[in-house]
């Protein structure tokens, strides 16, 4: 969509509008990064499909009476957001072991974790996002101690629904990543970003095949295909 918005923000997969003081666009962009911008590429169609993903997840998280950012999508590239204060720790949820989690303790990929598991990084590209504890949160304030507990519960429940949005359509989660923020609508906290081939691992149920952004992170090829193949199994078209 051309806008005339004022662009807020530009970041390494989307493009944020100021819409009011209370809600802003986003435009989903075929540009892809891996490795804090080390790497950096474009996948056709990427911004389509993932903004079909997210918002379909999104509208499932809402109905779920998750309290999310996310208002409704515009068009094609376009979603209509409450504006937030983002809070600098993106969450990893892990129900198998992969990507860092298995490099760091030498466990093969694929291993199932028994309960979900909760990471913590400061949202950082400078600093590489370094992975913190929540002793490092609290030290460096970043959140206070009940809205640590508060971002757990969601991001627990949010695993809970995924997960099975995606075992329904033979995928199966094995980790991904949340933000969240402080709504100027609502001055409460809320899921933020996005949720998409881009920011979780997605492996078919039967053949283990990686369907998610480590194609391109690890040069397998099919990339947009596979992003393809979620959209298309989730019944969305772009
Ligand atoms: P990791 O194995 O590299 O730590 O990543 C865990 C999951 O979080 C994986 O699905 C990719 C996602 N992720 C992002 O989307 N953005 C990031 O900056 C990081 C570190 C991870
Ligand atoms: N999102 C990060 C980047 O764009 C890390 C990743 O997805 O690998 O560099």
């Amino acid at each position: 969509m051309k806008t005339k918005l004022k662009k807020l923000y530009e970041g390494k997969a989307k493009i944020i509008y100021q819409k009011n003081i209370k809600e802003v666009h986003a435009y989903y962009k075929n540009d892809a990064t891996a490795f804090n911008n080390l790497k950096k590429g474009s996948i056709k169609d990427k911004g389509k499909i993932n903004n079909a993903i997210c918002s379909y997840l999104y509208e499932i998280l809402n109905n779920a009476d998750i309290p999310t950012h996310f208002i409704k999508k515009i068009d094609k590239n376009t979603q209509l957001l409450e504006k937030v204060d983002i809070v600098p720790i993106e969450v990893l949820v892990r129900n198998y072991f992969a990507g860092s989690l298995s490099e760091k303790f030498g466990i093969k990929e694929g291993t199932k974790i028994p309960d979900a598991l909760i990471e913590y990084c400061l949202k950082s590209d400078e600093l590489g996002d370094p992975h913190i504890s929540p002793e490092h949160i609290f030290t460096l304030n970043l959140c206070d101690p009940e809205t640590l507990e508060l971002i757990d519960d969601y991001s627990l429940r949010v695993n809970d629904i995924l997960r099975s949005v995606f075992y329904t359509v033979g995928l199966k989660l094995i980790d991904f990543k949340l933000e969240f923020g402080i709504s100027k609508k609502s001055n409460e906290l809320v899921l933020a970003d996005e949720i998409s081939p881009d920011t979780c691992r997605l492996w078919d149920l039967k053949t283990n095949e990686k369907l998610d952004k480590d194609r391109f992170r690890r040069d397998l090829g099919g990339v947009e295909e596979a992003y393809l193949e979620v959209m298309n199994r989730l019944g969305l078209k772009i």
